[in-house]
């Protein structure tokens, strides 16, 4: 029988969004057990929610500095081995610090931290714990998404040539959208959300996607952040004109102002043979494309022949039989499960879930981009950014 990993939550407390996304997905994976949690910043709501979740009192905890203390102080085989950090992006840095530094493996929500310096001081952290670190961007377990990159690492588009991405909502398309909702309120401050609104809210999933599937690094960029609505004080609206690192070129938009857009994260790699459409939306079907050839449609499915051994090694479902956002986070959990049931052996290659370095080059992205804006759009360099006058 499968060993069950052990897993702890820091946020995701009541009325939070992605805390019980995360539990879903842990779910869905199999063989993981929430044995303990820090779930709001108000110390009796966390542990009135840890015990509607079922968990014992001693393990319902009033923060996230409690959990860990209590953990530690278990038998190595009771304690929890890992924990899930959904907590609000300025708080991550410290809690994932804290943890590895206490021995657990982290699984964290994107962005890695609310700014550049935070997510470096993270990387340097799993370092020095030696522990794994897992960060959840999400779109990266789609099956279509694997059975891209594994095709463009084929070669089967040719040479990169032109990357088009956007990743637009209209969810704060109001000026009374940041009025009264928790999740719209920290997003548009500063000192919690970090240095980028809509570009790092969103923006950092589109950038993730961009590297994911072409397997290169942007290297430098050319943007334009904006608050479009009246009382922003943080990007909510933002477009890059990108350059990848065999000098293919590309144009990233993300925004949160776009009026009718409810979750449009698009993307399109044309190559010098072929290219690829995915949009999030409809995440069961990829098209691939030919000059002068009908499109191909290529779908999701246990078993379906023609796709790699990567993609379906995460399909759940026979084929048309949809599969979706929580699937896809599942996934990211099965394998970081995987891992630290593996560990302290090496884990699976390649990783099924970002790392802190995905997370450290998404960051670099924001800072890059902001700087950029700030500078009349001039191009910026993603290498060293942090070195750069802030
Ligand atoms: N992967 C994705 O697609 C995706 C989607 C949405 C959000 N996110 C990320 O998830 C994180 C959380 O976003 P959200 O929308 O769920 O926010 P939210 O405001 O809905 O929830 C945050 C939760 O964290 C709790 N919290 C805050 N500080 C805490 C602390 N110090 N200790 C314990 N609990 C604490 C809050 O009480 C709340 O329950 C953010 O980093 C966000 O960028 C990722």
């Amino acid at each position: 029988m499968t060993q069950r990993v052990r897993m702890g939550m820091v946020g995701g407390g009541p009325g939070a969004f992605i805390g019980e996304v995360h539990r879903l997905a842990a779910d869905i994976a199999g063989g993981i057990e929430l044995v303990s949690g820090a779930f709001s910043r108000d110390a009796e709501a966390s542990r009135a929610f840890g015990a509607e979740l079922g968990l014992s009192p001693a393990r319902a905890c009033g923060s996230w500095a409690e959990l860990f203390e209590a953990e530690r102080a278990l038998p190595e085989d009771e304690r929890m081995q890992c924990v899930s950090i959904v907590t609000p992006n300025d708080s991550h840095a410290d809690i994932s610090c804290a943890a590895l530094a206490a021995g657990f493996h982290v699984i964290c929500d994107k962005p890695a931290a609310g700014v550049l310096e935070d997510a470096l001081r993270m990387q340097q952290a799993v370092t020095d714990s030696g522990r794994l670190f897992g960060l959840t961007h999400t779109y990266t377990g789609y099956p279509m998404v694997i059975e891209a990159r594994e095709r463009i690492a084929a070669g089967e588009l040719g040479e990169i040539r032109r990357v088009a991405v956007s990743y637009l909502q209209d969810w704060l398309s109001r000026e009374e959208d940041t009025q009264g909702s928790k999740q719209a309120s920290w997003r548009n401050d500063p000192a919690r959300a970090g240095e980028s609104g809509a570009f790092a809210d969103i923006g950092s999933h589109a950038f993730n996607l961009v590297e994911f599937m072409t397997g290169r690094r942007v290297a430098r960029l050319a943007a334009q952040l904006r608050s479009v609505i009246d009382g922003r004080v943080i990007d909510d609206d933002g477009g890059a004109l990108f350059e990848l690192d065999n000098g293919a070129a590309g144009m990233i938009s993300a925004s949160q102002v776009c009026t009718g857009a409810i979750n449009a994260l698009r993307i399109e790699i044309y190559g010098s043979e072929a290219s690829l459409h995915w949009f999030q939306e409809e995440p069961n079907r990829m098209s691939l494309k030919r000059r002068g050839e009908p499109e191909q449609v290529l779908r999701p499915g246990a078993g379906v022949p023609y796709l790699s051994e990567p993609a379906l090694a995460v399909c759940r479902t026979p084929g048309g039989h949809p599969e979706g956002y929580i699937e896809a986070f599942a996934n990211l959990y099965q394998a970081f499960a995987a891992d630290v049931r593996a560990f302290p052996a090496a884990p699976a290659q390649p990783r099924g879930y970002a790392t802190i370095e995905d997370g450290v080059a998404a960051m670099r992205f924001i800072r890059a981009a902001r700087l950029s804006s700030e500078a009349d759009s001039a191009w910026t360099a993603l290498d060293g950014v942090e070195n750069a006058a802030r």
